[in-house]
């Protein structure tokens, strides 16, 4: 069973996923790690982020260690990933990556594209989206909670510029499936957004089997 967790930056889809794959007995995979070791190794070369020959090699010569990198996180790692994440030859490079693990022994992912290029035929699909300010204020206090000093003007003009290059993209831009179940946590904390989603994933089954 592959379960798709798609959405933008800061939605919660992360620690929505890690909860899920728990509760279905599933390996998880972050695929935005993938987006985030190759756009550190661009900047690791001295490269521009943009560079797209830099980019291609450090896609196709990525190693596991790379993805266990502490400095994956961060304004200019999360802007360099959704540069190099916006090259087509870089989505090619990390595809089938992505689906031997998937096809594996089932998983649930956490991305932009699970749902609508990677594994179009999941069984589920979840797009998760909270507001703009919403994932500011997360970003934001995640930040201050790791003593990293933050203003939240910026956060939200960082989210804001991520989501514009996410959703504007050629190639795999973020978008719903159209048969994804949409979860707006906006008003919802971790453990709500995940009864929400076990209960969306429910009914589906349900639905499925009527
Ligand atoms: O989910 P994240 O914030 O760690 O993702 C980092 C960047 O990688 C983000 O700007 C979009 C890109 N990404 C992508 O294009 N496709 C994915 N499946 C996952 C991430």
């Amino acid at each position: 069973m592959i379960v798709a967790v798609d959405g933008p930056a800061a939605a919660g889809k992360g620690t929505l996923a890690r909860r899920l794959a728990q509760a279905l007995g599933l390996p998880y995979m972050d695929t935005g790690l993938l987006y985030r070791a190759v756009g550190r190794r661009v900047l690791d070369a001295g490269a521009d982020p943009r560079d797209a020959a830099v980019a291609l090699r450090a896609a196709e010569t990525l190693r596991a260690e790379d993805l266990h990198r502490a400095d994956l996180r961060g304004p200019i790692a999360d802007m360099a990933a959704s540069a190099v994440a916006a090259m087509p030859a870089v989505r090619a490079a990390l595809l089938d990556f992505q689906r031997r693990f998937g096809r594996a022994q089932g998983a649930v992912m956490d991305g932009r594209d699970i749902g609508t290029v990677i594994f179009p035929d999941a069984e589920a699909k979840l797009f998760v989206t909270a507001s703009a300010e919403v994932r500011a204020t997360r970003r934001h206090r995640e930040l201050q909670a790791r003593g990293v000093a933050a203003d939240y003007d910026q956060v939200l003009a960082e989210i804001r510029d991520r989501d514009a290059q996410d959703v504007n993209r050629p190639v795999a831009p973020l978008k719903p499936a159209p048969d994804a179940m949409l979860l707006d946590t906006s008003a919802l904390d971790a453990d709500a957004a995940f009864a929400a989603a076990m209960a969306l994933l429910a009914a589906r089954e349900q639905a499925g089997r009527a």
